[in-house]
């Protein structure tokens, strides 16, 4: 199609303007690139990422991007440019570093701009909106650059953000994902899918990030993936402690805390329950809910018999309750 061949023209050309931006001009350098130096990413790798720099300025892009000839239209439909009343049109990113979102052939679909900013008033991240050619559900961060690894290690890790992403890859932890901090989609689960059955969760170790991993993960397990879990101490994310601690210690963490979804849901839900008999009773119809969800009988009778241990519940109880479970969703 003309239109969506003209988007990705436009998209990949603003990828290399932000770059431009970042490597050539003298305020991308002294803030954008300082700005990666700091965080640790090495030149290679954000070359690797395509990453850039948007200028602190209104319409500087929408401008460059008019005077080579792209339509008003097509900046506005992929997001980067906005329109005013008066018709007129400003840039969506400005003074942010930017991450480009690419589709599975390595082609610019999107973009993450984090803002340098510190006060809390500032989103931290602008996205670039759906179009026709970034359908957000369809889509997850690195991929591209993933999936290779993602086969030959037959597991893919999922993480919250841009940032760790890249830093896991410069630790040469190549085999991740990101959904960029929205809910997973059934769409995404099945692209990850298409590359192995196994997934690991790395989330975010503050309050946020063990609210999403137990969000989510229900449509892992039905689509009959593997699903272990993992979170990083003291509100660490995957990029924050591979930058903090290295990526020996980095790679030694996560083989050594890996813990299957089921059992890690029954404990951090055990935790809560301070001894209460309808709590527990609670924590329990939960548990058996996900487990019900497990498409391979063999996996939920081993899960069934653990999670009596945990739970210090007879697996006939338990039993009994995920009949009911399937009856009901029948
Ligand atoms: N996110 C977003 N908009 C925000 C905050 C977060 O789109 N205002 C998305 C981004 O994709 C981000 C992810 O959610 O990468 C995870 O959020 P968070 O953990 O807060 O950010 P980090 O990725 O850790 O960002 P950084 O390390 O740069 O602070
Ligand atoms: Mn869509
Ligand atoms: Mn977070
Ligand atoms: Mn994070
Ligand atoms: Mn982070």
């Amino acid at each position: 199609q003309d239109k969506r061949e003209s988007l990705y023209v436009l998209s990949a050309w603003a990828g290399k303007y932000f770059k431009e931006q970042l490597w050539t001009t003298e305020v991308g350098q002294s803030i954008g690139l300082s700005y990666f130096k700091e965080r640790g990413y090495r030149e290679e790798i954000i070359k690797k990422f395509d990453l850039g720099y948007s200028p602190d300025q209104w319409t500087i892009m929408s401008d460059a991007a008019v005077a080579a000839g792209f339509h008003k239209d097509y900046l506005k439909e992929i997001g980067l440019s906005i329109e005013r009343d008066d018709g007129s049109i400003y840039d969506r990113f400005r003074g942010r570093v930017m991450f480009p979102i690419h589709n599975l052939t390595g082609r610019i679909i999107g973009y993450g701009g984090r803002t340098l900013k510190t006060e809390k008033s500032v989103p931290k991240y602008v996205n670039s909106p759906e179009s026709e050619i970034y359908h957000k559900s369809d889509v997850l961060y690195g991929l591209n650059f993933a999936k290779k690894a993602i086969m030959d290690k037959d597991t893919c890790y999922l993480v919250e953000g841009y940032a760790d992403v890249i830093s896991m890859h410069q630790a040469g932890v190549e085999n991740v994902v990101s959904s960029s901090g929205t809910s997973l989609t059934t769409g995404q689960i099945r692209l990850i899918a298409r590359f192995t059955k196994n997934v690991v969760i790395l989330y975010d170790g503050d309050a946020a990030g063990i609210k999403a991993s137990l969000r989510g993960t229900d449509m892992l397990l039905e689509e009959g993936l593997n699903v272990k879990v993992l979170l990083f101490p003291d509100g660490n994310d995957p990029d924050s402690y591979v930058q903090k601690y290295g990526s020996t210690a980095f790679k030694d963490y996560i083989d050594k805390h890996q813990e299957d979804f089921i059992f890690y849901k029954t404990s951090i839900l055990l935790k809560d329950t301070g001894g209460d008999p309808i709590k527990r009773a609670e924590v329990i119809r939960d548990v058996v809910q996900s487990i019900a969800l497990i498409p391979d009988e063999i996996k939920v009778s081993v899960f069934i018999q653990q999670c009596s241990r945990l739970l210090d519940i007879e697996e006939r109880v338990l039993l009994t309750e995920l009949n009911k479970m399937r009856l009901q969703k029948a």
